[in-house]
């Protein structure tokens, strides 16, 4: 066990441990690299600094590290998504964890002590560490050899740092992934619009379900809100995007009209005020609000906050506001990603993907850091087939492989009608 922590209790490491037992037992591709790096040791000598949710899943990944020869230093990209069980348990397995469940007052300091421990390789989710780290600890930077980013918002923040030139590390956008952010985002975000059913036990059924984006989350939500009955409407800026919406049979139209027919409103668009005081005066009495966007910008709860005469907290999740006009809207877990917060984050077999990912991309660093330059890299390609080639193994399903005469059909020109 480290000396180095910072959590909420150390005795609840037991119930955490089999917490963990559970994620492994469903991330199989995971545990297939697992036993590789415990082999090959591939992270020797590498220190991680990691700036990630704080679940059973994260936890399966920092294991990995470990047993592939890394030290790691873990705090939380979220407030709201520790689990303390989760955390003891780490602590336990000799990781030094700053985070604990409801820590905003010090939730920078956690990174700074995450940074404070000169990580070789940051892994963050939704980069404010490695954004903290060239804003006040550039000391850290030099021994930084490369970070991993995992969300879109992150991978956009630091797009931006690159195209400005501030970038002072190589940055691998694992997000950007096909087999994270096609199902992460789409299936793993896509089923997170349950957390509005564990937190309210609402029907979906006949409502109407406002969806703001159409990205991968987006599209992955829509999907799910139909498949339980919803009538879902779509609101974007990007035409082709909502275009696309429209083909897929879901209606369309700005935020402003989709509202005052809401009876359940979600959020994904890495983007800020997708819901501000205007939205907050016409939606209906009972309304229900759930942003599973990284930010908790994206629903401006401050607008909420001001424009509201009484709040009552209905549940762990819920707070009921009264507005003026006497209409009583519902926000889950504060405006931040409502499933992180409601249902522990996604599933462990959806992880599975994202987290090979993970830790393969860890490992392509340290091999070819000294080639990289201080950009926004996507994970190599063949990274990514590798894993979905391995997931498919795990799930026992087979695909058929190009016979001669297609391999010679497919890389020709001459044949046609
Ligand atoms: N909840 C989770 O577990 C989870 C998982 C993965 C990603 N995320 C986060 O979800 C968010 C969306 O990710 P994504 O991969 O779908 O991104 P994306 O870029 O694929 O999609 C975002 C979409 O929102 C649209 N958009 C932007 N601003 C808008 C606005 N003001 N109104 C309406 N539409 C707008 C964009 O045009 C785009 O089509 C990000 O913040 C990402 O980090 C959350």
């Amino acid at each position: 066990m480290t000396s180095n922590y910072k959590i909420k209790d150390v005795g609840l490491a037991s119930q955490g441990q089999i917490s963990i037992y559970l994620a492994e037992s469903r991330m199989p591709t995971l545990m297939k690299i697992r036993s590789s790096f415990e082999k090959h040791k591939p992270l020797e000598n590498i220190s991680i600094g990691a700036c990630l949710h704080v679940t059973r899943e994260t936890a399966a990944l920092i294991r990995t590290f470990s047993l592939g020869g890394a030290s790691i230093a873990l705090c939380a990209s979220n407030p709201l998504s520790t689990q303390d069980d989760v955390a003891a348990a780490l602590v336990k397995d000799n990781v030094s964890v700053y985070a604990w469940h409801g820590n905003d007052s010090e939730y920078y300091d956690c990174m700074r002590r995450v940074l404070d421990q000169k990580p070789n390789i940051l892994i963050d989710d939704g980069a404010d560490l490695i954004v903290l780290a060239h804003k006040e600890r550039q000391k850290a930077l030099p021994t930084v050899i490369g970070a991993q980013e995992e969300t879109t918002t992150g991978v956009n923040r630091l797009q931006i740092m690159s195209c400005k030139k501030l970038l002072k590390i190589p940055v691998i956008a694992v997000n950007n992934a096909k087999t994270k952010m096609m199902f992460d985002n789409r299936y793993g975000t896509g089923q997170g619009i349950i957390s509005v059913i564990k937190a309210l036990n609402t029907l979906f059924a006949g409502k109407t379900a406002v969806i703001a984006g159409y990205g991968w989350c987006s599209r992955g939500m829509a999907m799910r809100a139909k498949g339980l009955g919803a009538n879902v409407i779509v609101t974007e800026i990007d035409p082709i995007r909502a275009l696309e919406a429209v083909m897929d049979g879901f209606r369309v139209m700005p935020m402003a009209k989709a509202i005052k027919e809401a009876d359940i409103v979600f959020t994904a668009t890495s983007c800020k005020d997708v819901l501000t005081k205007h939205h907050f005066i016409d939606m209906k009495d009972g309304t229900i609000l759930a942003n599973l966007g990284h930010f908790n910008v994206e629903i401006s709860v401050e607008d909420l906050e001001k424009l509201s005469k009484k709040k009552v907290k209905i549940n762990e999740y819920v707070e009921e506001y009264e507005l003026p006009n006497g209409k009583r809207l519902y926000l889950l877990g504060e405006g931040r990603l409502a499933n992180l917060v409601i249902l522990g984050g996604h599933p462990s077999e959806i992880m599975d993907l994202s987290f090979s990912i993970q830790a393969l991309t860890a490992k392509y660093l340290t091999v070819n850091h000294a080639n990289l330059e201080n950009i926004v890299y996507d994970v190599p390609e063949e990274i990514d087939k590798n894993v979905a080639i391995a997931k498919l193994e795990t799930m026992n399903i087979q695909i058929d492989t190009l016979n001669k005469v297609q391999e010679a059909y497919v890389k020709s020109f001459e044949e046609g009608t």
